[in-house]
């Protein structure tokens, strides 16, 4: 045998292939000997094969295996082994090939393939063809059929849970693939389903098919594909889907400025994906840009304001929904308390002399205001010992008649149920003569329709005071008609009168010390 160690292995690979086409080709539907084997998949198997050396003295031989592939039924190697040149495995069936060793030396024709696939199903041949022998005294090989079986796997299942709703109509769909093809059986609950008027089973079993579900067809559907090698199972579960219904709604809330207000929203649905919206008076909460920075919600949909501020008081609403039916909402009230404050501080106020007149103090505060302090001139007024100051409900002081006493500092200080911010800036109070009408217009117009009118008015102010503004209204509160009115300084003139022009017409001269009617 010197051409083994001349022979490079690659070449000694062709060579056993121009044998091989010279060997018999063999139908193997014919071989009623051949041996059948089932394999599993993901499995191994092992193909027993014996070299019989002619008249039993060892020689050298190759050893092949083949696989009968395609329509055309060509034999292909998978497997070629001869003595310790490297063994060669056919295209896909790399690493997953080998001879079973055994203890003889020269009997080990036998082949282990491993992880077997489904594509491994076929024809085999094992091949043992001896040197130095002319191809005529070659004996036929061994025949294999091997049956590829595979446990059942779902490659179709329905969804874990089904939403429906009474009347629906449904189809749970279950496919398997596996060898030999799994049966698909379905069960309801532990039941196997009994096809009905409105059940059915269809597609060798494969669709399941409830059309007008009732409450009675509610519960687990489970589809089992089995065969030889076993059997899997899938439960889908089908369930009357809900919409959105609030189990926690908010309540009424009364906090301090500063502190921190949660109002849940809590909702049932199914399916349970609720998505709740917060509106605070009408708007979506993240759209009140006073709110931008201190407001969140929660996870579990809860509104969380923190720190509520005097304005976040108002409804607060939350809307849940889950996409099915309309969606709920449920609302309430934050109540925010602080200490009664003052909004605004005017520097200067004016009292028109000889009549009534007001010094305003401006002030906020929830729970309502409860009285306000007044200061002239650093020391505390007592109103109610003076008959013509009063202090009115929104904390403002009421001259009823001004005089010149009456001029000075103020302060004013509001209080609630939860105290006072404290006091506002001093406020000089000013008594000034109020705007005087130089010309003032005739008690009495009579016009016809159809003619004009110009009524005359004209103010004047007091010194040490602004110019007053002179305009005429209507004493019943009607608009004058804008087009048919000119007016020019205080006078106006109305064109094309008309008969709903009739009434009281007021001339006001107004500054700022007061308004000054003329009617
Ligand atoms: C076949 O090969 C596999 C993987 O190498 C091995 O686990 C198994 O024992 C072998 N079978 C036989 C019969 O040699
Ligand atoms: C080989 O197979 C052929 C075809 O099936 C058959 O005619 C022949 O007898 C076989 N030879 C041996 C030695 O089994
Ligand atoms: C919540 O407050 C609103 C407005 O103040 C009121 O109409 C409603 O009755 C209150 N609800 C409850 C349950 O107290
Ligand atoms: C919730 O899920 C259902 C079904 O998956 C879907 O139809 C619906 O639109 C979802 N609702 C929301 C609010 O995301
Ligand atoms: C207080 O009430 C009087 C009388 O209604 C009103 O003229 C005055 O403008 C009010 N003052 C403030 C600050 O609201
Ligand atoms: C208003 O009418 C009076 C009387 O006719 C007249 O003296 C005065 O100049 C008019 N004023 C203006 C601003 O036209």
């Amino acid at each position: 045998m010197g051409w083994r160690a001349v022979q490079p292995p690659h070449i000694a690979a062709g060579l056993l292939l121009l044998l091989l086409v010279n060997l018999p080709v063999t139908c193997h539907q014919d071989h009623q000997d051949a041996v059948h084997i089932t394999a599993i998949l993901g499995e191994s198997v092992v193909f027993n094969c014996q070299v019989d050396f002619p008249e039993d003295i060892p020689v050298p031989y190759v050893l092949q295996w083949e696989k009968k592939v395609g329509e055309t039924g060509q034999d292909i190697p998978i497997y070629i082994w001869y003595e310790s040149y490297p063994t060669h495995s056919g295209e896909g069936y790399e690493g997953r090939v080998s001879r079973v060793a055994t203890d003889s030396p020269y009997g080990a024709a036998s082949l282990n393939l491993t992880n077997i696939r489904e594509s491994d199903q076929g024809w085999y041949e094992c091949k043992v063809v001896f040197l130095n022998r002319s191809p005529n005294q070659h004996k036929n090989g061994t025949w294999f059929h091997l049956d590829v079986h595979a446990p059942p796997r779902f490659s179709i299942t329905p969804e874990d849970i089904i939403y429906v709703n009474l009347g629906d109509a449904i189809i749970l769909n279950c496919q398997a693939e596996g060898t030999p093809t799994p049966e698909i059986l379905w069960y309801k609950d532990a039941n196997p389903v009994e096809p009905s008027g409105t059940v059915g089973i269809f597609n060798d079993g494969t669709e399941l098919r409830i059309s007008n579900i009732r409450h009675e067809d509610i519960g687990d559907y489970t589809c089992i594909a089995r065969n030889g090698e076993g059997q899997v199972s899938h439960t889908a579960r089908v369930i009357i889907a809900g919409g959105a219904v609030i189990t926690m709604p908010p309540t009424n809330q009364t906090k301090l400025e500063g502190e921190k207000v949660q109002f849940s929203c809590e909702a049932k649905a199914l399916p349970g994906n609720v998505t709740v919206k917060w509106f605070r008076e009408g708007a979506p909460v993240a759209e009140v840009a006073a709110l931008e920075t201190r407001v969140t919600i929660r996870r579990d949909g809860a509104l969380v304001i923190n720190p509520v501020a005097a304005d976040d008081s108002g409804q607060y609403l939350c809307e849940v929904s889950n996409g099915i039916g309309d969606p709920q909402s449920a609302s309430a009230y934050l109540n925010v308390e602080y200490p009664a404050k003052v909004t605004f501080t005017p520097t200067v106020q004016y009292l028109p002399f000889r009549l009534a007149g007001v010094v305003q103090c401006y002030i906020k505060a929830n729970p309502p205001l409860q009285y306000v302090t007044w200061t002239k001139d650093k020391r505390l007024l007592e109103p109610y010992q003076t008959k013509d100051i009063v202090i009115m409900n929104n904390g403002s002081l009421l001259f009823t008649r001004v005089n010149q006493n009456h001029q000075g500092r103020y302060t004013c200080t509001p209080y609630n149920a939860q105290g006072t911010q404290g006091s506002s800036g001093p406020m000089e109070v000013l008594v000034r003569k109020p705007p005087v009408f130089t010309v003032e217009p005739e008690p009495l117009y009579q016009r016809k329709v159809g003619e004009s009118v110009e009524m005359h008015c004209e103010a004047q102010e007091s010194e040490g005071t602004q110019r007053p503004s002179v305009t005429w209204r209507r004493r019943d509160g009607l608009p004058l008609q804008k087009n048919r009115v000119r007016a020019v300084g205080g006078n106006i003139t109305i064109d094309t009168l008309r008969r709903q022009d009739f009434g009281i017409y007021q001339c006001v001269a107004s500054n700022e010390v007061s308004v000054n009617e003329m009617k």
